[in-house]
C-alpha cells in the first residue's frame, strides 16, 4: 500500500477491516472485525425501507510524539444514542461504541496518516435497523458498523477560506425534525441545497425552515461569526500573535446559532470552550441573515471541515453579497490552532478530550 497521504481529500479509502455488532430484541453482541465490506441485509430491513438509520463521524490523529488520540469519542457515542432513541432504535452501550472504534482503530494501525500530513483517520459509526418490515414502524434489530477511512481536509487545500450562498428555498430539516439528530435523512433532504450550491460553485447555508430569517447551518457543518463586542461594524484585521495574554480577546463576540433543526456540533462545543477560555464571550442565539454584515470573520465548523473561514455569503433573494474577510481571519486562525494543537498532542489535554491509544 503506497497512500500519498498529503494529497488526500474526503473520500472513502477502503480500510484493511471494518467492525460490526449486532442487536436482537434490546440485547447487543459483542463488536468483531471482518474484512467484508458488504452487507447481507434484507430487502426490507427498516433502515432500507423507512430510513430509520443513524451515524456519527469521528477521527484519530496522530500526534506530534507518535502518539495516536481519539478526540471526544464520548460525545460521538453519546450522540448517536440521541439518534437512536428518536429514530427508535436500541442505543449501542457507550462501552461497546469506545470497544468497537478502538478495535476499528488496532485493526487499521496502517491506515492512520504520519503527523503533518493534514490527514487523519476518520470513522464513520453507522446504525442500522435491520428487521425486515413493510407495515410503517420501527424494527427490533440493528447493526452498528464502523467503517475507517484516511481522509485529507473536507476542504481541498490547507486553511483557506471558502464562500456560501444562503438558499431559502430548501429546508433541511424542520424545526420539530430530526435535525439535531444526525441521521441520514437529513443529508439526502439536503441534497437539493447543497448541489444547487456547487454548481454555482459556493457551499449552502441553510436557513430556519419556519421564517428563513435566521442562519440554521452550513452544510454539513455549523456556522459561527466572530465580531467586537457590542456593536456592529467590523473589526480591523489585526494580527494576534501566538504568545498574546490571553485575555486579549475580551472585547471578541463569538455568536454561533441557537436553533432546533440544527445538530449540536462537537467541535463547536470544543471551540466555545476554548473561546471562553480565551476570554471571549460566547453568544448562542437565533442569528439573522443581515447581521453577517456585522462579522469580521466567520467559519464553519464540524469533525469535517474542522474549521473552515468563511470569506463571502452570497444572498441571491436579497441581491446581497456580505463580504467577511479575504483571508483567514487572526480569531479564527487562533482557534484551529488552539483545536488542533490538542489534537495533535502539542499542547497539554487540560479538558481531557483525546484517549490516547
Ligand atoms: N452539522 C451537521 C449537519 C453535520 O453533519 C456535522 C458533522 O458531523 C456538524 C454540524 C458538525 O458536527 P461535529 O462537530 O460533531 O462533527
Ligand atoms: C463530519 O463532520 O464528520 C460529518 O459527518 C459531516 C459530513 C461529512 C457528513
Amino acid at each position: 500500500m503506497n497512500i500519498n497521504w498529503s494529497a488526500l481529500g474526503f473520500h472513502y479509502t477502503e480500510p484493511d477491516y471494518i467492525v460490526r455488532a449486532a442487536c436482537h430484541d434490546g440485547v447487543w453482541e459483542q463488536p468483531y472485525a471482518t474484512k467484508d465490506k458488504y452487507l447481507h441485509l434484507h430487502v426490507s430491513a427498516t433502515c432500507i425501507q423507512y430510513g430509520q438509520e443513524a451515524f456519527e463521524g469521528l477521527k484519530a490523529f496522530r500526534g506530534v510524539d507518535g502518539k495516536i488520540r481519539i478526540f471526544r469519542w464520548q460525545e460521538n457515542a453519546k450522540r448517536l444514542q440521541r439518534s437512536a432513541k428518536a429514530l427508535y432504535m436500541t442505543p449501542p452501550p457507550m462501552d461497546l461504541f469506545g470497544d468497537a472504534i478502538r478495535l476499528a482503530l488496532l485493526k487499521n494501525l496502517r491506515f492512520v496518516p504520519p503527523y503533518e500530513t493534514g490527514a487523519t483517520l476518520y470513522f464513520r459509526p453507522l446504525l442500522i435497523g435491520t428487521t425486515p418490515r413493510l407495515g410503517v414502524g420501527p424494527g427490533r434489530d440493528f447493526e452498528l458498523i464502523i467503517i475507517p477511512s484516511p481522509i485529507g481536509p473536507y476542504y481541498p487545500g490547507k486553511f483557506h477560506c471558502t464562500s456560501f450562498i444562503v438558499n431559502r428555498h430548501v429546508d433541511r430539516a424542520a424545526p420539530l425534525g430530526t435535525g439535531q439528530f444526525k441521521v441520514g435523512g437529513n443529508y439526502a433532504a439536503s441534497f437539493r441545497g447543497t448541489e444547487a450550491a456547487h454548481a454555482q460553485g459556493y457551499d449552502c447555508l441553510f436557513t430556519d425552515a419556519k421564517t428563513h430569517k435566521y442562519i440554521d447551518e452550513c452544510s454539513a457543518a455549523n456556522f459561527i461569526g466572530i465580531r467586537e463586542s457590542g456593536q456592529s461594524p467590523k473589526v480591523e484585521s489585526q494580527k494576534v500573535p501566538t504568545g498574546t495574554p490571553i485575555n486579549v480577546e475580551s472585547r471578541i463576540e463569538y455568536l454561533t446559532p441557537r436553533s432546533s433543526a440544527i445538530l449540536p456540533s462537537i467541535t463547536n462545543d470544543s471551540l466555545m470552550k476554548l473561546a471562553r477560555k480565551m476570554g471571549m464571550k460566547v453568544i448562542r442565539r437565533h442569528i439573522p441573515v443581515e447581521e453577517l454584515a456585522t462579522f469580521s470573520e466567520a467559519a464553519a465548523c464540524g469533525t469535517a471541515c474542522v474549521l473552515s473561514p468563511i470569506d463571502k455569503v452570497i444572498d441571491p433573494d436579497k441581491g446581497v453579497t456580505y463580504h467577511i474577510c479575504d483571508e483567514p481571519g487572526p480569531i479564527v486562525s487562533r482557534l484551529y490552532k488552539a483545536l488542533q494543537d490538542i489534537q495533535y498532542g502539542r499542547v497539554r489535554d487540560t479538558h481531557h478530550w483525546c484517549e490516547v491509544i
